[in-house]
């Protein structure tokens, strides 16, 4: 697929970064994952919202404007000729002799466009299956950083337990999938923990607020447990690659009555209409 690095088009195979780079070695940097429909990228400037503000959290100066970074990801978009695609887009502290301290030299952008890649027909139609494991990351899971050794290690068990995601406790709480928000609905409310430092503050989970709003159903940030969770009448991920997915079994356990909830199905009815 086509790619793009500091300033060049690029296959994304090709071998371009030098040992000695920030991302390669310390996971010095940030990202965003962003879907195109059908030629339009879905909620573009909440992610560059995001983007800089991963960025500024980690006094990394990417060097250019939001517009300037809106431009190449569309004129890549173009390149590409995919009309549904994912664009994934990273900025590191650079490339300098490998020292823990920040370096002056420009920070490294770096992107790549390949088609959409879309959950797995029978999950989209029965529900998907979660794992609970602990919360293992730091304190600023706002930050949308490269460090996700903590998320590909519980994705990795939940996957192998035969889930699809792993749902994270920290404090005997909710806080997030590993790469997903989550929410339950109870007695037609919708509940999800608060956008703290503690979740990353999702594109898809702002969406369901919004949704929520016009389709007159209650939402409340509000943190719960595991217990809560199983107490539900259903649940639900949402993520950029996965938009809004049932969830109807944690740890082998039902939620519900098993099956996909009425409320996430509305959601995500919606939000094909939105794309
Ligand atoms: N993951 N929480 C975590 C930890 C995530 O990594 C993601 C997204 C989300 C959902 O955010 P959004 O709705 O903005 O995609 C929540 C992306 C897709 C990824 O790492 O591939």
């Amino acid at each position: 697929a086509i790619g793009y690095l500091n300033g060049k088009i690029i296959s994304s195979n090709d071998p371009v970064l030098p040992i000695d780079e920030r991302g390669h070695q310390f996971g010095d940097g940030v990202y965003e994952v962003i879907r195109v429909y059908n030629g339009r990228a879905f909620m573009m400037a909440e992610h560059m919202d995001r983007f800089f503000k991963s960025a500024e959290a980690i006094k990394l100066n990417l060097g250019k404007s939001s517009g300037e970074i809106l431009e190449i990801v569309h004129d890549l978009i173009e390149r590409s000729g995919f009309r549904d695609c994912d664009v994934y887009m990273q900025a590191t502290r650079g490339i300098a002799p490998r020292n823990h301290l920040f370096p002056n030299v420009p920070a490294s952008i770096s992107m790549t466009v390949k088609p959409s890649k879309y959950v797995d027909e029978e999950i989209r139609s029965n529900g998907a299956k979660v794992k609970l494991l602990p919360d293992e990351r730091w304190q600023n899971c706002w930050i949308k950083s490269l460090n996700l050794l903590p998320n590909i290690l519980a994705k990795q068990e939940a996957f192998e337990a035969g889930a699809l995601e792993a749902v994270l406790i920290r404090e005997g709480y909710i806080t997030e999938g590993s790469s997903s928000n989550f929410f339950i609905v109870k007695n037609g409310e919708i509940w999800t923990a608060p956008a703290t430092n503690h979740i990353l503050h999702g594109i898809t989970r702002i969406a369901v607020k919004e949704m929520a709003s016009e389709l007159g159903i209650p939402l409340r940030e509000q943190a719960f447990t595991p217990d809560e969770m199983f107490a539900a009448d259903e649940a639900f991920i949402t993520s950029t690659t996965q938009e809004i997915l049932p969830v109807v079994e944690a740890d082998g356990q039902k939620i519900g009555d098993g099956k996909p909830g009425k409320v996430a199905l509305k959601l995500y009815e919606r939000f094909l209409e939105k794309i």
